[in-house]
């Protein structure tokens, strides 16, 4: 049996995250970036989310895979090394290993620590098949080390659950230039990869704004985190959940309101924050099958297969594509 390798390249600069959320915070409209949703606490959150009756991503997008999981097998290339962005529990690419059947899985997470148990579990499963675990910080730079494989062999790089998302449309392009550039030089490489589609606006709404609260409840987890690691004194009692969907920028917008007029400090600092004043915390962009396939094809890569969950791809509520990078 092979053993998994693994390699940590990101290291956490801690004063450079305290400065980000501090500059954040004191921005005259204060923001902060949607990777602090996830500590320990978030990360658990989130998973909750995905199982809530209102959060239709990630059912719909499994429910993609299962009905159109042998189309996808016949457009990638066989015996691929497989490049999983965001692998968490591995679960969605171990999915479709029988199918695709890769020569090599390579599991990129911030920390590989996430990978470990993962791996080791997977590769009991598929006793042959080379398995690597990489802690990279892909959102900010996505450039693979020597080790994920040669580029000259075949890659698949998997991007599911509309994570793509929460980049602003800049930020998306540069990920899929980036994405493109790490395809290799393989001809038939390319990029799979699920994208949330506007929809209802209600639906959309209801998704971000669960009865139960669970999305309440993972916004809202950013004030201890944010206090953890800045020292500040924000109270959970004094802040609420508002989603919304902004139509002009076509995007799901997380902020937290403040209930009372307040003020919050930190060592070094402090910020005021009138009643009802805003931190915007997450923003969740949905696009069409055809603004989406734009922009694959303006990032270099060949106009996408398209498989949706309605008959007539322009009307499905989750896209996944598979574009060719050549
Ligand atoms: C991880 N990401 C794709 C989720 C989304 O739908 O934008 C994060 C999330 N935020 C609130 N609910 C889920």
């Amino acid at each position: 049996m092979k053993t998994p390798e693994f390699l940590q390249i990101h290291h956490d600069d801690h004063a450079a995250i305290r400065d980000e959320l501090i500059q954040g915070l004191s921005a005259p409209k204060a923001h902060t970036s949607p990777k602090f949703l996830y500590d320990a606490l978030g990360s658990r959150l989130f998973e909750a989310i995905t199982e809530l009756p209102e959060y239709y991503p990630t059912r719909t997008e499994a429910a993609i895979f299962k009905t159109h999981g042998a189309a996808m097998a016949a457009c990638v290339p066989p015996h691929a090394t497989l490049i999983d962005l965001g692998a968490g529990n591995c679960n969605k690419a171990a999915a479709l290993f029988d199918r695709f059947a890769p020569k090599r899985y390579v599991a990129v997470d911030i920390s590989v620590d996430f990978l470990r148990g993962a791996l080791e579990c997977l590769q009991r499963q598929y006793p042959e098949l080379d398995m690597m675990g990489i802690g990279l910080d892909f959102s900010s730079s996505l450039r693979l080390p020597a080790q994920a494989g040669s580029p000259q062999d075949p890659r698949i790089l998997f991007y599911p659950g509309s994570s793509i998302g929460n980049f602003t449309p800049e930020q998306a392009l540069s990920f899929l230039q980036d994405a493109h550039q790490a395809c290799g030089s393989a001809s038939h490489s390319g990029l799979l990869i699920g994208v949330d589609l506007v929809k209802d606006h209600a639906e959309l709404q209801a998704a971000y704004d669960d009865a139960l609260g669970v999305t309440a409840a993972f916004n809202r987890n950013l004030l201890p985190h944010i206090n953890r690691v800045v020292g500040s004194d924000l109270r959970l009692a004094d802040w609420r959940h508002l989603a919304l969907f902004n139509p002009k920028d076509s995007r799901i917008e997380m902020h937290l309101l403040a209930n009372r007029d307040l003020t919050v400090t930190w060592p070094g600092g402090s910020r005021d924050f009138a009643k009802d004043e805003r931190i915007h915390t997450e923003n969740s962009y949905k696009w069409t099958v055809a603004s989406f396939s734009e922009l694959l094809q303006q990032a270099g890569f060949a106009k996408p297969q398209v498989w949706t969950d309605a008959h007539d791809p322009a009307h499905g509520r989750f896209a996944v594509m598979w574009a060719s990078a050549r």
